[in-house]
């Protein structure tokens, strides 16, 4: 259950760096607008295909959407360990799925519910929320080990960043 939070391993103590502490809702950092923008990302980038996240939405109704209103969590943005604190937290309660399902549940929440930030997030979490290869992801480690990143624009020079993936996920990308 839940393999796929558990090999990231964020139910290990002490590997949360401080500003993982922060839950930032949707409304302190512009709420529906983000919501409307991630909308929009299936249907204008080739890069997540309306089938994927149709279905990984579905995952989200039937893991998540059993015994309350997925409501309740789809307009939260949090860190992925703060995610896994509720996963594990919902698990408990009794949360459940098959391997894809749960799949689908983690790359929901990473692509269009997760903060991320640049200068600290291990590679899988900067795949996830910024839509890019592992190698990118290690390109973005080896950059920000010698000069970490300031803004956007510095993002965005990282040869495989898709553009139009961080203009409309910049709300979660924190530096
Ligand atoms: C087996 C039933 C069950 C399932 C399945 C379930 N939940 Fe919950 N969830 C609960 C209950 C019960 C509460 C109320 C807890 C409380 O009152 O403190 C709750 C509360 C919550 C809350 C509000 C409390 C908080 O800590 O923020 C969120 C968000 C949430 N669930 C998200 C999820 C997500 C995401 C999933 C899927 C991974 C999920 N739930 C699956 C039973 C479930």
């Amino acid at each position: 259950m839940w393999r796929t939070f558990r090999e990231y391993g964020y139910f290990t103590a002490g590997a949360i760096p401080d500003w993982r502490d922060s839950e930032v809702t949707a409304s302190s950092i512009g709420g529906w607008t983000i919501v409307i923008a991630v909308g929009s990302l299936a249907v204008g980038t080739g890069q997540v295909t309306a089938a994927d996240t149709d279905s990984d939405r579905k995952a989200v109704e039937a893991v998540c959407g059993r015994c309350h209103t997925t409501g309740l969590f789809l307009k939260q943005r949090r860190s992925w360990a703060r995610w896994n604190e509720l996963f594990a937290d919902m698990m408990e309660r009794g949360a459940d799925g098959t391997d894809d399902q749960l799949d689908g549940v983690s790359r929901y929440f990473l692509e269009n519910l997760t903060l991320v930030n640049v200068n600290h997030s291990p590679a899988e979490e900067l795949s996830g929320v910024l839509g890019i290869s592992g190698d990118v992801a290690e390109a973005i480690i080896a950059r920000r080990e010698h000069q970490p990143f300031a803004d956007l624009a510095q993002l965005r020079e990282i040869k495989g960043i898709d553009p139009n993936i961080l203009e409309q996920r910049k709300n979660r990308i924190l530096f």
